[in-house]
């Protein structure tokens, strides 16, 4: 039944975006004097998981490529590369093919760029709300020709620690806001991939339909619920998802992607998921006390509040709720009574 399971890759570029023209056009439009060999403006891109941020911008990038031939270009997680060096090393490695020395300074790095950067070259900062040491922007800025599309869930924890000189250059950037899908936009994904991925007639509208609607607008979350639903069948040995499988394929889904997610966890979010792994549902001063004892290089409770908790909350790996005055964290998807799983 599986007829192409690269399909339902998270970093499976589809050739056809469904339902985000508007999201295109932006971003294109924000690109559009590169074509000119001018430098692009700066765009934000913001939004909850899995509503296509990421994909938007790789293919409006790849249309840019499709104009313009060769325009340098590079991606940047900032939840993996989240200092200041990393990132222009990424960018050095992918916008120029240099390959530096670990050792480099940031001022070799950026001399390395701007020497061998000619004319414009666009990179992709995704998961910009993680970076660490964000003058880095302040630098980008400085390297003539380089122009960036950020993305990040929400503005307020982007701009909450930003500098000043960081701010005053990013206030021009465009920003392009992104909501949940509908359930139709979806299906209609869902119904794209089930043609590239699967054998013919492998599942029915009325089924992606039904698992669109347990995805609640994420489409991350959608299409493992359709991979699920396709090796549970296979394993059946049929040639066809049937209903029935829906809702125990994306119930696993959802702890697929969350695995997944909790791997990806950098060291001071994975520290607050431990700790609630051991007693859930501590408030915020009880959580930063334990995190602080349990971490060997704590950051300060504002960092944690504005950085790592929300993380964790986009993620939906954890739950707050109001409790007179104090926010209290819940791990999602753990049965606590039962004995908690060590991830
Ligand atoms: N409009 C779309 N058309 C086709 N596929 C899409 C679309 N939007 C999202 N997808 C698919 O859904 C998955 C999640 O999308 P994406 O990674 O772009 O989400 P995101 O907004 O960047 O989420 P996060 O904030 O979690 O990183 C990807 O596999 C992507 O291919
Ligand atoms: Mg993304």
């Amino acid at each position: 039944m599986i007829r192409d399971g690269t399909v339902f890759d998270d970093d499976h570029l589809p050739s056809t975006i469904v339902g985000r023209n508007r999201h295109m056009n932006e971003v294109t439009d924000a690109l559009a004097p590169i074509q000119e060999d001018v430098r692009a403006e700066n765009c934000f891109l913001f939004g909850p998981s899995g509503v296509g941020k990421t994909t938007v911008a790789k293919a409006a990038v790849r249309e840019l490529r499709q104009e313009v031939l060769e325009v340098p270009y590079a991606y940047v997680n900032c939840w993996q590369d989240y200092t200041r060096n990393a990132v222009l090393e990424q960018i050095s490695r992918d916008l120029v093919g240099a390959a530096l020395p670990r050792s480099a300074s940031t001022g070799q790095l950026i001399d390395r760029i701007t020497a061998d950067l000619d004319g414009p070259g666009v990179v992709i900062l995704d998961e910009v709300d993680q970076l660490r040491e964000n003058k880095v922007l302040y630098d980008l800025h400085e390297i003539r020709g380089i122009s960036w599309i950020g993305i990040a869930n929400r503005e307020v924890d982007l701009l909450a620690d930003l500098d000043e000189r960081v701010t005053s250059r990013i206030s021009v950037a465009y920003r392009v806001n992104f909501d949940t899908y509908g359930e139709d936009a979806i299906t209609e994904i869902l119904s794209r991939r089930a043609r590239e991925g699967l054998g013919p007639n492998a599942v029915d509208e009325d089924v992606l339909r039904r698992i669109a609607r347990l995805s609640e607008g994420d489409a991350r979350q959608a299409i493992a619920g359709l991979r699920v639903a396709a090796r549970m069948a296979s394993r059946e040995g049929l040639s066809a998802i049937p209903g029935r499988l829906v809702e125990d394929a994306v119930a696993d889904a959802e702890r697929e992607v969350r695995q997944k997610t909790i791997s990806k966890l950098n060291t001071h979010q994975r520290a607050l998921y431990e700790v609630l792994t051991e007693e859930d549902g501590l408030i915020q001063k009880e959580l930063y006390a334990q995190y602080e004892e349990a971490h060997e290089d704590p950051v300060t409770l504002r960092s944690l509040r504005e950085n790592h908790l929300p993380k964790l909350e986009h993620y939906n790996l954890i739950d707050v709720e109001w409790d007179r005055g104090s926010k209290r964290y819940h791990l999602v998807g753990v049965d606590h009574t039962a004995p908690t799983p060590q991830s």
